[in-house]
C-alpha cells in the first residue's frame, strides 16, 4: 500500500442539526482512517457546538466555501432533503467522494440527474444513508436469507414507527420532508428492495390516518400511513409508519419466505433489564431512532471510509457490492416507490411504476 493510500480520509460535513451532530461525533472521534477536517453550517449556534466538540475542524457558514476546501477528500451530508441532490452533484464536480443522508431527493427526475452526473465521475464514491444495511441484526438477517435459511423471500412487512412527540417536530418539518412516506417509509422500501435483491416494484397503494397531528393536514401528510408494493416476481411489501407511537421507536421487519421466516428488531425493548412490578415483568422501549441504530450509523461510516481506502488502492470498483451500503441507483429507486405511494395515498388510487 503507497502512502497516499494510507493517509487518513479528510472529510468535511455539512449539516449539524439534530442527526448531522451525531454523524460528526461518530467521524471526529469513532471511524479509524477517517479525520474530520471541516464542518459547515448556516447557524451560528451550530458552528459554536463544532467550536466546542470538533476543535480540528475548519468551520465554514456555507457549502461553497466548504466545496472550494482542495484539502477534503470527502463531503459529508446531513442537511435538510430538499438539498441533497444539488450538494452531492456538487461535491462530485468538485472531485470528493460523498456520503449523503436519505432521501437521495424528494424528486425522481432530480435524483435522475445526479446520477446522471455520478456516472462522470465513476471514480468516486457515493453513498446514500439507508442506515438499516448496517445494523448488526438486519445485516445478520439479510446474510442469512442470502444463504438460503428462508427459501424465496417472497413478502416483506416492515414498519419505522417513532415515539409520539407532543411538541411536533416533525409537524413543523413536514412541509420539507416529503410526507411520511419519503420521509419515513423510504427506509422500508430500502430494506424490502435490498431482500428482494433489487426487485423492480410494479405496483403501489397506500392510505394513512391523522391520528393526533392535525397539524400536518395543511401540507397533505398523515401521522400514520400504510402502503403495499408489488415488486416483480411474486414478491410484495407491507409497509406502516407512524409518527405517534405511545412506547417508543419501534422499527422492525419480517421477511417471509417459501421455507421460514426472519423477524428483525421485535420488541423494541432499551437493553437487557427487565421491569418486575405488581402488575407484571416490563422492559423499557428504544427511545428514538438514533437509540435504536446507533451501531448502524457508526458501522456505515467506517464502510464509507474502508470504500474510499478501497477505491484509493484500486481494489473495487464504482457500486460494487463489497460496500454493502445504498447506492445512488436503489436510492433513485426508492424514492421512484415513496413517491409512487404518497401519489397513491393523495389519489385514493393504485399506480403502476
Ligand atoms: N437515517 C435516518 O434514519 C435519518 C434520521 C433523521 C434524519 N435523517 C435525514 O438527515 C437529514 C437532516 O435531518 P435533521 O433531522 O438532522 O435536520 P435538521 O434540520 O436538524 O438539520 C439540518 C442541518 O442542515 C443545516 N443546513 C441547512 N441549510 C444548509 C446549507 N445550505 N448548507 C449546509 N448546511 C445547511 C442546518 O443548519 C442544520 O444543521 C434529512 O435529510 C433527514 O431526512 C435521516
Amino acid at each position: 500500500m503507497t502512502r497516499a493510500e494510507r493517509a487518513p480520509v479528510k472529510i468535511g460535513i455539512a449539516g449539524l442539526g439534530r442527526l448531522g451532530k451525531r454523524h460528526a461525533t461518530n467521524l471526529a472521534y469513532r471511524v479509524p482512517g477517517a479525520v474530520l477536517a471541516a464542518a459547515c453550517s448556516p447557524v451560528e449556534q451550530e458552528r459554536d457546538w463544532a467550536r466546542e466538540t470538533l476543535p480540528s475542524a475548519r468551520l465554514y457558514s456555507d457549502y461553497e466555501a466548504l466545496l472550494a476546501d482542495r484539502e477534503l477528500d470527502a463531503l459529508w451530508l446531513v442537511t435538510p432533503s430538499s438539498l441533497h441532490a444539488e450538494q452531492i452533484a456538487a461535491a462530485l464536480r468538485a472531485g470528493k467522494h460523498v456520503f449523503c443522508e436519505k432521501p437521495l431527493s424528494l424528486d425522481v427526475a432530480e435524483c435522475e440527474r445526479v446520477l446522471g452526473v455520478a456516472r462522470e465521475y465513476p471514480q468516486l464514491e457515493a453513498m446514500i444513508g439507508f442506515m438499516r444495511r448496517f445494523d448488526p441484526s438486519y445485516r445478520d438477517a439479510y446474510e442469512k436469507a442470502s444463504a438460503g435459511a428462508i427459501g424465496r423471500a417472497f413478502m416483506v412487512r416492515s414498519q419505522t414507527t417513532d415515539l409520539n412527540d407532543p411538541d411536533g417536530f416533525f409537524v413543523r418539518f413536514a412541509p420539507t420532508s416529503g410526507g411520511i412516506f419519503l420521509d419515513c417509509t423510504v427506509h422500508d422500501i430500502d430494506v424490502a428492495r435490498w431482500f428482494f435483491d433489487g426487485a423492480r416494484a410494479t405496483r403501489a397503494f397506500a392510505t394513512g390516518v391523522i391520528a393526533l397531528h392535525e397539524g400536518l393536514r395543511a401540507c397533505a401528510d398523515v401521522d400514520n400511513g400504510v402502503g403495499v408494493v408489488e415488486f416483480e416476481g411474486g414478491r410484495l411489501a407491507v409497509f406502516y409508519a407512524s409518527r405517534t407511537m405511545a412506547h417508543g421507536c419501534d422499527t422492525q421487519s419480517e421477511v417471509i419466505g417459501t421455507g421460514g421466516a426472519l423477524a428483525i428488531g421485535h420488541n423494541p425493548r432499551r437493553n437487557r433489564v427487565e421491569i418486575y412490578e405488581a402488575g407484571g415483568v416490563r422492559s423499557e422501549s428504544t427511545p428514538t431512532f438514533f437509540d435504536r441504530f446507533e451501531e448502524a450509523f457508526l458501522h456505515e461510516a467506517q464502510a464509507f471510509v474502508q470504500n474510499v481506502c478501497a477505491r484509493r488502492a484500486g481494489t473495487t470498483s464504482a457500486g460494487s457490492a463489497a460496500s454493502a451500503g445504498a447506492m445512488l441507483a436503489d436510492a433513485l429507486e426508492a424514492t421512484r416507490i415513496g413517491h409512487a405511494l404518497r401519489h397513491a395515498f393523495a389519489t385514493g388510487l393504485p399506480v403502476t411504476l
